[in-house]
């Protein structure tokens, strides 16, 4: 730990002290004087320090929250009834159940903001990948000798083939062969997710659940990174958010090679050419969205070296597209790869040439308390992140979270990919609730939402309200997050300006249709 930040701790916990010394001090008088108002001290004070807790509502914001109380109030009770609560579930079962939600189509309606954290490529629902990309014309499959397939793009049959993958296939002269084309599309579509109707049984394990993940990438690739359909797959994601009533993303890239049909390849700058100016031509296709950033990042099981490079690319790629290359961070499986500790002199390069690259670290997404990759949330903060990647351990560290805190790091909560990923399995349980009760800064998003079966931000979002900040939550608490989203994100001061004030728009017209649509169901 470096001495400024000890300065900072300590100068920190001063307030902190007298805060509890003042609070400790009123508790005691009141305990003398009148035993009911203790209470409602009690209460307030927890009430401020939640999410949101702080917010003023307008008196047409006051309405819409009263109604989206009452429509909790009623689910929450039908759900008790019925045993059966959406975030205490398994996501894949609960899907269903949260599409139907009176609660959940208001999220959807709702103006989320950012999306802070999303990979990309897993950011669109499959369907489209089989149903859409797999026939352009060309694509060839083979099957893997673990039940998977691999796709890829070729002029004309190849002779060679993949190791431990069968002959290449003309998906067109396959589809023709086959009699039930829906049913073998569908096959295809649940090679490309990690949806199953028994997820513990066929992932024992979060290894096995990772092993699993990783290998779906490889389905994706040899689709998502055919030039074509890169640059159609990235359009139609944009859309599927904005759909969602997202108005900009930060996506984390691996920026692999993409291929045209004669075989030659893209490198990384070609790669970010293209999502830059298919973000353009979105964006002017639709003025009310904002486009785009880009967190360059690389696989934490590469060594030392490799990091190097990947930490050298990260400042080419910044000084070639400054306005949208955001920063760097590391994926991977964090109890199987290196603790980010590992990588200090790489992760130091920057700051030693005097370079602001920023950081965007995946921490803490683990259960294994003690562990060196536990430790990852206090190096994250030592090695200067702008956020932090899920940190599901952060409540096991109070130093970290209270620097995070002070210096006002937010996490980015991932509800679903922490359940499906079998961080916790009921989401009440989830540890960003205790974080939520006290207004640690934080943004909600939903990693792999394609992978998980997941749409856009609002399956997330409905989580987090209903099944993380639990009965106590009202709209200052999605408004809150909603407004964390731009606020923490790596906008520009002057960018971040521009994007309070249209989504300040769009929530003044959610607020209105919200009240013009319950007006017309009475
Ligand atoms: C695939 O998507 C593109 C772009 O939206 C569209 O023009 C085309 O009609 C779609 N093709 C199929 C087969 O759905
Ligand atoms: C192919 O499968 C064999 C047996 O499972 C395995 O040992 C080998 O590593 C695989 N090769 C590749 C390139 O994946
Ligand atoms: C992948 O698709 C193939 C071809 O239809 C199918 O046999 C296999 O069961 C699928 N694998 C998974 C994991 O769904
Ligand atoms: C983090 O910031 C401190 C203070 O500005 C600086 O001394 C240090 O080199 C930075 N570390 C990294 C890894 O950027
Ligand atoms: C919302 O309704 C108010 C009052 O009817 C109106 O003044 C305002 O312009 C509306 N805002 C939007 C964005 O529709
Ligand atoms: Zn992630």
């Amino acid at each position: 730990m470096t001495p400024n930040i000890h300065r900072a701790m300590s100068a920190d916990l001063r307030p902190v002290r007298a805060a509890l010394a003042t609070l400790s001090l009123c508790l005691l008088c009141l305990c003398h004087s009148a035993p009911t108002s203790l209470r409602d001290q009690l209460m307030q004070h927890e009430e401020s320090q939640r999410t949101g807790g702080n917010l003023l509502l307008t008196g047409t914001e006051m309405q819409v929250s009263s109604l989206l109380r009452s429509l909790m109030e009623q689910e929450l009770e039908a759900c008790q009834r019925s045993g059966r609560f959406p975030p205490a579930m398994h996501f894949f079962r609960a899907r269903e159940l949260i599409e139907q939600s009176s609660v959940f189509k208001l999220i959807q309606r709702m103006p989320k903001g950012a999306a802070l954290h999303i990979h990309d490529y897993a950011i669109l629902r499959v369907d489209w990948l089989i149903r859409n990309a797999s026939y352009i014309s060309h694509c060839y499959i083979c099957f893997t000798t673990k039940n998977s397939v691999r796709f890829h793009f070729f002029a004309k049959d190849p002779q060679t083939r993949l190791p431990n993958c069968s002959d290449w296939l003309l998906l067109e002269t396959l589809r023709k062969k086959i009699s039930n084309v829906n049913d073998f599309d569908n096959s295809l579509i649940r090679n490309l997710t990690l949806f199953t109707e028994d997820p513990e049984a066929t992932y024992p394990s979060q290894d096995a659940i990772w092993r699993r993940f990783e290998d779906l990438f490889g389905v994706a690739s040899g689709l998502i990174s055919y030039a074509p359909v890169f640059k159609a797959y990235f359009y139609q994601a944009l859309l599927e958010f904005y759909q969602d009533n997202v108005m900009y993303i930060e996506l984390r890239v691996v920026l692999p090679p993409v291929y045209e049909l004669d075989g030659t390849t893209h490198d990384k700058d070609w790669s970010m050419a293209a999502y830059r100016d298919v973000a353009k031509q979105f964006v002017s296709a639709h003025p009310d969205f904002l486009g785009a950033q880009f967190i360059f990042t690389a696989h934490r099981k590469q060594d030392v070296s490799e990091i190097k490079e990947a930490v050298n690319v990260a400042l080419h790629l910044k000084e070639k597209f400054p306005d949208i290359m955001a920063g760097f961070d590391l994926v991977g499986q964090e109890d199987g790869g290196h603790p980010l500790w590992y990588f200090k002199e790489p992760l130091s390069i920057p700051a030693l040439k005097g370079v602001n690259l920023k950081y965007f670290f995946h921490a803490g997404e683990t259960d294994w308390k003690g562990m060196d990759v536990d430790e990852n949330v206090l190096d994250a903060l030592v090695l200067n992140t702008s956020r932090i990647g899920h940190g599901y351990a952060l409540v096991h560290h109070p130093a970290a979270r209270e620097l995070a805190r002070k210096t006002k790091v937010p996490l980015e909560i991932c509800p679903i990919s922490n359940q499906v990923m079998q961080l916790v399995s009921d989401l009440r349980n989830h540890p960003a609730s205790t974080l939520m009760a006290e207004g640690h800064p934080m943004v909600i998003s939903s990693d792999d939402p394609a992978i998980f079966g997941a749409k856009g931000l609002s399956y997330d979002f409905y989580e987090a309200f209903m099944g993380i900040g639990g009965k106590q939550s009202d709209l200052r608490t999605l408004k809150q997050l909603a407004t964390n989203s731009i606020r923490y994100s790596a906008l520009s001061v002057e960018l971040k300006a521009k994007a309070t004030a249209l989504w300040q728009k769009q929530w003044e017209h959610f607020i209105n249709e919200t009240l013009a649509l319950e007006e017309l169901g009475r």
